[in-house]
C-alpha cells in the first residue's frame, strides 16, 4: 500500500505531545511491514532541523488556493527517523509557519485549512496516486472534505481517507466564512448531517466534517472510542459518531520501542535493563543531584509526572499529589508546560515554594532529554487524567520500570489495570488504577502503591520487572490500521468494478 499521513506533529521535528511521537511510530511500523509511507507537514520554522537528513527544495513550486487567490508553496523534501517527509512552506504574507511555535496562534484555523489545501494540492501536482491518505485531528479534518468535494474529481480518486481523531476536546469550529477560505463549498456543508457545528447553525466543525467525509474514522484506544459515543463524553460528536459508527474504531496506539529504550537510551547517564536494575538507581542519584534534591535515602520512592498541564490530565490530582507524596514519605518531580495562563500561574507559584525543598521539584518547561531521565528514575508515575483518549506516558513510565497510578479512562483503562484487582488476569495486573477523580479517590490507589514499595521490596521487584517486559510495540496496533486499510482499499475497488 502507497500510505501519506498529512499531520501537523511529527517527532522528533515537531513534536508537541503525543500526536508526534504517533505520527513516527505508527508510519515505521507500517513502513517495516513493507508499505511506502509518506508524511506532509508544515515547514515550521521552530522544527529540530538537526533530526532532518538531506533537507532540500524540490524543484516544484506548488500553487494552492486560499480567500480568493492563488498562494504559491515551497516544497522541501528530507528524511526523518528513515521516512519520507514533505514539509510545505507557503509564501504567504503571515508567514504562516514562522511564528517561533507550532500551536496555539490566533490565526490557527488559517493556517492550518491553508496547509490542508496546499498538502492536497501537492499530491495532486506531485502525480502522488497514494491508496491511503491519512490525516489526524482537527488542524488536518479540512483534507476529507476538500478531497471529496475537490480532488476526488481530479483524479486522485483513488485514495480512500482515514481520519484518526486524537482528542476530541479539540474539534476546530469556526465561522462558516473562515472554513470556506480554504475553497470548501460551505453550502453543501453547512447541515446538520454534514459540517454544521451542534452548538450554531452559523459555525462549522472540522472534525465532524472529517467523520462524515472519510472512509475510515479511528481514535487511539478501544474505551475512549466507547466513551465519545455517550452524550457524556462525546464532547457533542456522539451522535455524528453513532451515525457513522461502522466505519469508527478504537485502535490503542504504541510506543516506538527503539527511541524509548532504557537499554540503549543515549539520553541516560546510566543504559539498563529489566534483568540489571542498577542503572535505574544509579539514574536516579544522577537527577536527584541534578534537581538538588536529597539522596541520602535510597528506599524514598520518586514520583515522576510528565505531562502538558491542562484541566484533562487531572491538574488538582497532580498538584495533590505533590502534597500527599510529600506526606507518605516520597519525593515528587514533575516536568510539565501549560498553554493555559491560570494553569501555568499557579503551578509557578508552587515550583517557587518548593524551590529550595529537598524532596520536591517543578520544572514548567518542555524538556525531551529530562523527559528520558525523569522516567527513568521514578519509581512511580502518575497520571490521574479526567480524560485520556489513549496517553503515551503510562506506556513509557512502564517501559522504564516506574510503576504507572492512573485513573481508569480512556487509553489508560486498557493498558493499565491494578495488581489488587481479582477480576483481571494476573499476567496483566501491571500498576495501581483509581476511578472516582477527587483526592480521595487518587489515594486510594497512590496509597496501596506506596504501602507495596515499603513492605514488600521484592514484590515491588517482581513488579518492575513485569512492566518493563510488556510489549508496548506498535506492531499489533499497525496490523490494525493495515487491517482497515486494506479492507477500505478492497471495498473501493469491489464497488468500481
Ligand atoms: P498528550 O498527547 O495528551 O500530551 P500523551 O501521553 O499521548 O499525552 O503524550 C505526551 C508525550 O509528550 C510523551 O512523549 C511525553 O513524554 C511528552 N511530554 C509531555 N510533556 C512534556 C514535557 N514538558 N517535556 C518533555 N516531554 C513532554
Ligand atoms: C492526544 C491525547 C493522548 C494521546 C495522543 C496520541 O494528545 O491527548 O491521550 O495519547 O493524542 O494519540
Amino acid at each position: 500500500l502507497h500510505v501519506i499521513h498529512i499531520a501537523a506533529e511529527m517527532a522528533p521535528v515537531a513534536k508537541v505531545g503525543g500526536l508526534g511521537d504517533v505520527l513516527s511510530a505508527l508510519s515505521k511500523a507500517l513502513q517495516r511491514k513493507g508499505h511506502l509511507v509518506e508524511i506532509v507537514l508544515p515547514k515550521y520554522d521552530c522544527m529540530q532541523y538537526e533530526s532532518i537528513q538531506d533537507l532540500r527544495v524540490l524543484d516544484l513550486v506548488v500553487e494552492s488556493y486560499f480567500d480568493g487567490k492563488l498562494f504559491k508553496n515551497k516544497i522541501w523534501i528530507g528524511t526523518v527517523e528513515g521516512l519520507p517527509v514533505y514539509f510545505i512552506e507557503p509564501l504567504h504574507p503571515a508567514k504562516l509557519f514562522w511564528r517561533g511555535k507550532t500551536y496555539g496562534e490566533p490565526d490557527d484555523l488559517k493556517r492550518f485549512s491553508f496547509f490542508s489545501r496546499a498538502a492536497l494540492e501537492l499530491l495532486h501536482q506531485a502525480g502522488k496516486k497514494p491508496d491511503i491518505i491519512h490525516c489526524h485531528d482537527w488542524q488536518t479534518a479540512f483534507v476529507a472534505p476538500l478531497y471529496w468535494d475537490l480532488y476526488a474529481p481530479k483524479g486522485l480518486n483513488s485514495a480512500r481517507i482515514c481520519f484518526t481523531c486524537h482528542n476530541f476536546e479539540y474539534q476546530g469550529t469556526a465561522p462558516a466564512s473562515d472554513v470556506a477560505s480554504c475553497g470548501l463549498d460551505v453550502h453543501h456543508l453547512n447541515r446538520p448531517d454534514r459540517m454544521q457545528d451542534h452548538s450554531s447553525p452559523d459555525r462549522l466543525n472540522p472534525v465532524k466534517g472529517a467523520i462524515v467525509f472519510s472512509n475510515i474514522v479511528t481514535t487511539v484506544s478501544p474505551t475512549y472510542a466507547e466513551e465519545v459515543r455517550t452524550a457524556q463524553g462525546g464532547q457533542g460528536l456522539h451522535a455524528t459518531l453513532n451515525a457513522h459508527a461502522q466505519k469508527f474504531v478504537g485502535i490503542l496506539n504504541g510506543i516506538d520501542t527503539d527511541y524509548w529504550n532504557p537499554a540503549t537510551d543515549s539520553f541516560l547517564k546510566f543504559q539498563y535493563n529489566a534483568s540489571d536494575l542498577e542503572g535505574k538507581a544509579e539514574n536516579k542519584k544522577a537527577l536527584q543531584r541534578l534537581l538538588g534534591l536529597s539522596f541520602s535515602d535510597s528506599r524514598r520512592p520518586l514520583v515522576g509526572c510528565i505531562t502538558r498541564l491542562v484541566p484533562q490530565k487531572g491538574v488538582h490530582l497532580i498538584r495533590h499529589a505533590i502534597y500527599r507524596s510529600l506526606e507518605l514519605g516520597g519525593q515528587f518531580v514533575l516536568l510539565g508546560s501549560s498553554p493555559v495562563p491560570n494553569i501555568r500561574r499557579e503551578f509557578e507559584e508552587i515550583a517557587r515554594q518548593f524551590e529550595n525543598h529537598e524532596h520536591v521539584r517543578l520544572i514548567l518547561k518542555y524538556d525531551e532529554a529530562l523527559s528520558h531521565s525523569i522516567y527513568a528514575s521514578s519509581d512511580m508515575f502518575i497520571i490521574p487524567s479526567i480524560f485520556e483518549p489513549c496517553g503515551l506516558t503510562q506506556m513509557i513510565a512502564m517501559r522504564y520500570g516506574a510503576i504507572p497510578i492512573a485513573r481508569k479512562t480512556g487509553g489508560l483503562n486498557d493498558s493499565v489495570f491494578d495488581v489488587d484487582d481479582d477480576t483481571i488476569p494476573v499476567q496483566l495486573r501491571n500498576g495501581y488504577t483509581f476511578v472516582t477523580p477527587d483526592e480521595q479517590g487518587f489515594n486510594g490507589a497512590f496509597d496501596r502503591a506506596f504501602n507495596r514499595f515499603k513492605s514488600d521490596n521484592e514484590g515491588w521487584q517482581e513488579l518492575i520487572n513485569k512492566v518493563m517486559n510488556i510489549d508496548f510495540s506498535w506492531d499489533t496496533s499497525a496490523s490494525q490500521y493495515e487491517e482497515l486499510y486494506l479492507q477500505s482499499v478492497s471495498r473501493a475497488r469491489a464497488a468500481r468494478r
